[in-house]
């Protein structure tokens, strides 16, 4: 059977600040997604990562299907209404437009969507981050899927050893989305050079070599690759991406999947948006604390079956997850023991809120030359 997975994910206010959504906005969020999709959708679950609520649906339409898209967007906007009531915090944040225009990229929410023909078992992933930017997942995706130090699969597995195809966008070419295709492991240091600078290029997308070889469906990866700034002309959050990941058989296993992420690699985010910190892997429906962060990501594990989701499985909610987690609580608390000097926050092109460069025009007419 074919399906389509589509992610959905945004801000639509939170409690405190922008810590965490509220139960009743939750709940307002998943009901008008059962009320809308009757008939359309085979499957929803809905959770939250910080102050971002995800909604995951499983249905037969396609990606970037008009219908499937409204209902999410309808969704935020029925959930704004109760954020609004309670008043919470950013209500509404991430519905950059007054209006849904035929598809839900470019309005503000973060999208990722899978269209495949369903395995006879079909395991996938959902990562959804928080105080973070779309290319903080290029580090793990390159780890998991072209570096045999962290996938040893791709020299234990003839299948995953054939390599990948990642596609890559680069976010900040503002004629439009230019992409290009690289594959492992030919072109790695390629790859690598693009996805060092992880402001500009953002893995959108893996698919497998070995199942396209086999004509199978070879997508593995969908990742989100808005940028807000871009789209508002102004801060409105960090874009906190959503990504899914189909794993198993021709494709990296869970675990080779998760394994990056217990660096805790430094990423752009944090505070105001404007800040280097550690990416922390947390449970789902943890909000966020210290320095409005440390950037979090959580991730479920589902299987799926004609469409029908399986309840999710909490892959972060491990003992070594929590050993990890302190490793990372470490890593945020010494960069931000430098408060703002040198790399402890962004390059000035990144700094949120228009505060410096106001400051630093002002300065520099009181520069005098010697
Ligand atoms: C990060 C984020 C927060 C805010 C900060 C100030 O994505 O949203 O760190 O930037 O709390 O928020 P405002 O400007 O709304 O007071
Ligand atoms: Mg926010
Ligand atoms: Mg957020």
């Amino acid at each position: 059977m074919e399906v389509t997975l589509t992610a959905i994910k945004a801000d639509i206010g939170s409690i405190g600040g922008h810590v965490a959504p509220s139960k009743a906005v939750i709940a307002r969020v998943g009901e008008a997604v059962d009320e809308g999709g009757k008939g359309l959708i085979i499957d929803r679950f809905i959770g939250h990562t910080g102050d971002d609520i995800a909604i995951l649906l499983t249905h037969d339409r396609g990606t970037k299907d008009e219908r499937i898209h409204r209902l999410a967007w309808d969704a935020f906007q029925e959930g704004t209404t109760v954020a609004k009531r309670q008043g919470l915090y950013g209500a509404g944040q991430d519905l950059l437009s007054d209006a849904f225009s035929g598809n839900i990229h470019g309005l503000g929410p973060a999208v990722a969507e899978l269209r495949f023909n369903e395995r006879p078992n079909e395991p996938f992933l959902m990562f959804t981050a928080d105080k973070t930017e779309p290319g903080a997942y290029n580090l793990p995706l390159y780890l998991a899927f072209a570096d045999p130090m962290y996938n040893t699969g791709l020299i234990l597995s003839p299948a995953v050893g054939r390599g990948f195809t990642f596609t890559v966008m680069d976010v900040e070419n503002l004629d439009g989305d230019r992409v290009i295709e690289l594959s492992t492991p030919e072109e790695a240091y390629d790859l690598a050079a693009l996805l060092r600078d992880n402001g500009r290029f953002v893995v959108e997308s893996i698919r497998s070599r070995a199942a396209a070889a086999a004509s199978a469906d070879e997508q593995a990866v969908s990742c989100c690759t808005t940028r807000l700034r871009n789209i508002a002309g102004r801060y409105v959050g960090k874009d906190d991406p959503v990504m899914l990941v189909r794993t198993q058989k021709n494709f990296p296993a869970t675990g080779e999947v998760l394994g990056p992420f217990g660096i805790g690699h430094f990423v752009a985010g944090f505070m105001r948006g404007s800040h280097v910190g550690p990416l922390m892997p947390v449970k789902a429906g943890t909000g966020v604390s210290f320095f409005d962060g440390p950037p979090i990501v959580s991730c479920l594990a589902f299987s799926l079956r004609e469409g029908k989701l399986t309840e999710p499985c909490d892959v972060f909610d491990h003992p070594y997850w929590d050993w990890v987690r302190e490793n990372v609580a470490r890593k945020a608390h010494d960069i931000r023991a430098q408060g703002f000097s040198g790399a402890a926050m962004l390059p000035y092109a990144d700094l949120e809120y228009g505060g410096i460069t106001e400051r630093m025009n002002k300065l520099d007419k009181r520069f005098c030359i010697r």
